[in-house]
């Protein structure tokens, strides 16, 4: 695709990674990505906000190139991490007069990383702004969305705002715009999940320093630009803001079927009282969907069998995850079989320290479940509703 043009001299010129099918050797990315990078032209200086991938570097070079780009002024980094960065050096190598921009931690991030030279970097202060002759960039920080030298960058006269990963999508799309809104919606929130959620006080504490800027277009460097930006604002406020909602988010692991008996009984109680349950069957979930379901979860109830004396090791995996995901969670129990002992449960709830949540009454089977533990399955379901009542959650 040729680079397009957003208004008069600026400029989309990253790269569309349709077929790309996991981030960070680790995050599911089902809709491919893309890696946007912009170029504003403005009458004195000309600018590069964030660049691509290693990967796809050629296609931001051939870019530049093809707009007849002779030289650079600024490369503004926004973000260190090198889906962004790591082709700054390539453009500094064609553009040996360019200088970085970016905030002191992120040059000290840069050179750590790509080893680009002392010399070529300026760094900038919070709200500092710098002419472009007829436009002005100001910038903004925005430390831990999601790393902790992050910034934001805004274009005064065109009221538009590049904010990196805050607000991106993993989608891979045509689109300008946002347009199929239920897609990007679904891509954005399945970002925020994996890549936002860990970090929501920063979240909110940014979303309100946003509030304090007319905003008309948002660019961020993954996925579709946002024309409507309220869209996506009042979508992250609620994943930020909002208290939890009455979802119980069930991941588990079956060997023989019991631990399996015991999920659907428990999903079939919850449901007859009221509360909405997402079922996950750890051996062949997406944990981007897993991740989702975190954001509006009041509650997790992890299934497992118990394998060598622990849970099974997929949902030792997804306690490890839901720990780092640090979601906004209140109540966690734990459900599942064993044959003659074993020490799951403690075991899984060392595993889950950044949860701060209420553990309810474990319901262990032993070998295939039997009807007092039918019946302890459905005082986890009274248990459970009661508590999303009491907390206002239902
Ligand atoms: Fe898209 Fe944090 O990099």
């Amino acid at each position: 695709m040729k680079p397009r043009e957003i208004k008069p001299e600026i400029y989309s010129v990253g790269a569309i990674d349709w077929d790309r099918r996991l981030f960070d050797s680790l995050i599911p990315l089902p809709d491919g990505t893309s890696y946007n990078s912009y170029l504003i032209k403005g009458s004195e200086k000309t600018i590069l906000i964030d660049t691509v991938d290693p990967s796809m570097q050629d296609v931001l070079l051939n870019h530049l190139s093809e707009l007849g780009v002779k030289s650079i002024d600024y490369v503004i980094a926004n973000h260190a991490e090198q889906d962004h960065s790591g082709a700054i050096p390539q453009v500094l190598e064609k553009y040996p007069e360019a200088k970085v921009v970016c905030t002191p931690k992120c040059k000290g991030m840069l050179i750590d990383l790509l080893m680009i030279p002392e010399e070529r970097f300026i760094t900038v202060n919070d709200r500092e702004a710098i002419s472009l002759g007829d436009r002005t960039l100001e910038f903004v920080y925005a430390p831990w969305v999601h790393w902790p030298e992050t910034m934001l960058t805004y274009l005064r006269e065109d009221k538009m705002l590049f904010p990196c990963d805050f607000f991106g999508s993993h989608l891979a799309t045509t689109d300008m715009y946002a347009r199929d809104e239920g897609q990007v919606y679904e891509a954005a929130k399945r970002y925020y999940a994996e890549i936002m959620m860990p970090f929501r006080t920063s979240i909110q504490k940014n979303l309100e320093k946003v509030k304090g800027y007319a905003i008309d277009i948002i660019a961020p460097s993954h996925g579709p630009m946002y024309d409507k930006p309220e869209f996506i604002l009042k979508a992250y406020h609620s994943w930020a803001f909002d208290e939890p909602k009455n979802i119980v988010v069930l991941p588990y692991v079956s060997m023989h079927g019991s631990t399996r008996k015991m999920v659907e009984y428990l999903v079939g109680a919850l449901a007859e009282r009221g509360v909405t349950v997402k079922q996950f069957d750890l051996a062949v979930t997406d944990i981007g969907k897993l991740a989702m379901a975190l954001v509006d979860a009041a509650t997790v109830v992890i299934g497992t069998p118990t394998v060598l004396v622990g849970p099974h090791p997929n949902v030792a995996y997804a306690a490890i995850l839901a720990n780092a995901l640090r979601p906004n969670l209140k109540f966690i129990s734990i459900i599942g079989s064993y044959s003659w002992g074993g020490k799951a449960v403690e075991q899984l709830a060392a595993m889950v320290p950044n949860l701060k949540v209420e553990i309810l009454e474990p319901v262990l089977s032993k070998g295939f479940p039997k009807e007092a533990d039918f019946k302890a399955l459905d005082n986890l379901a009274d248990t459970i509703a009661e508590k999303h009542k009491e907390s206002g959650f239902a």
